[in-house]
């Protein structure tokens, strides 16, 4: 429309031509302005469907940017937070009667939604972000992402007994069918190590419950390549820009 104006990242005004595509993308993290350059000489990027050339300008509002195929967040304002979720707080965004929620631990502004869930009882990393698009995909069952857990679990001083190690590992019945293959290995006599794929309603702890070793604790520790042994319970910080491509790159197809 003649006259409009719109304002891109840094509240900067963007023309109405919009900014230049490796300007947008190397904000996003694809490197720097030249790498990104030459990202779009490639032919790895699409503005609404079609492959970009040089000098292409984009609306960061509006256009739809992909790399590899990936469709990546460009507008101004998207915010990632990564979240050291203790426990008894609820995974929603929604009312839950007084109950803290996950988004009550991070900045109220802009909005976010987390990503995926963790019970009330389970404590760890968790994702918030208002980048729809990214959310959907990490999410999906078709992308498979990776996600782990250190399971403490009741059990006898000989630990957890090899052919429940084998079960957890090859699939184990659950009431919404087996589950798929795990990685599950005992790094001290009691806590497993668990590396799902899927995101079914408390999952790991019915795996744990169906062998005969019910969960003590639960904690998650790794979501695909996001990993951070540092950040204390109830603390939350920016993913880097680094960490977002590499979450948008575990998610191409
Ligand atoms: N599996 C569970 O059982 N609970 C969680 O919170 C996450 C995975």
């Amino acid at each position: 429309m003649s006259g409009e104006i719109a304002f891109g990242a840094s509240g900067e005004i963007e023309s109405e031509e919009g900014e230049r595509l490796q300007k947008v993308l190397a904000r996003v993290g694809w490197g720097s302005r030249r790498e990104c350059e030459v990202l779009i000489e490639d032919g790895r990027v699409k503005v609404n469907g079609e492959v970009a050339v040089l000098g292409r300008r984009v609306k960061t509002q509006s256009d739809k940017v992909e790399v590899d195929g990936v469709v990546i967040g460009v507008a101004p304002g998207l915010v990632y937070y990564l979240l050291n979720k203790p426990v008894d707080v609820i995974t929603t965004s929604k009312d839950t009667h007084g109950r803290k929620t996950v988004v009550e631990l991070v900045p109220l502004e802009p909005r976010v939604f987390p990503v995926g869930r963790l019970d009330a009882d389970t404590e760890g990393l968790l994702i918030l972000t208002n980048d729809g698009e990214l959310g959907h995909r990490l999410t999906h069952p078709s992308f498979g992402i990776e996600k782990e857990y250190l399971a403490h679990v009741k059990c006898g001083q000989n630990g957890v007994s090899e052919s429940a190690l084998k079960k957890l590992r090859e699939g184990v019945e659950l009431d919404d069918g087996v589950t798929s293959p795990a990685e599950v290995g005992q790094v001290q006599t009691g806590v497993l190590r668990i590396v799902i794929h899927e995101g079914r309603n408390r999952q790991v702890r019915r795996m744990c419950d169906a062998v005969g070793y019910p969960i003590e604790r639960l904690v998650r520790v790794r979501i695909g390549p996001i990993i951070d042994r540092t950040l204390a319970p109830g603390k939350w910080r920016h993913l880097s820009t680094g960490e977002v491509v590499e979450l948008n790159q575990a998610t191409t197809n």
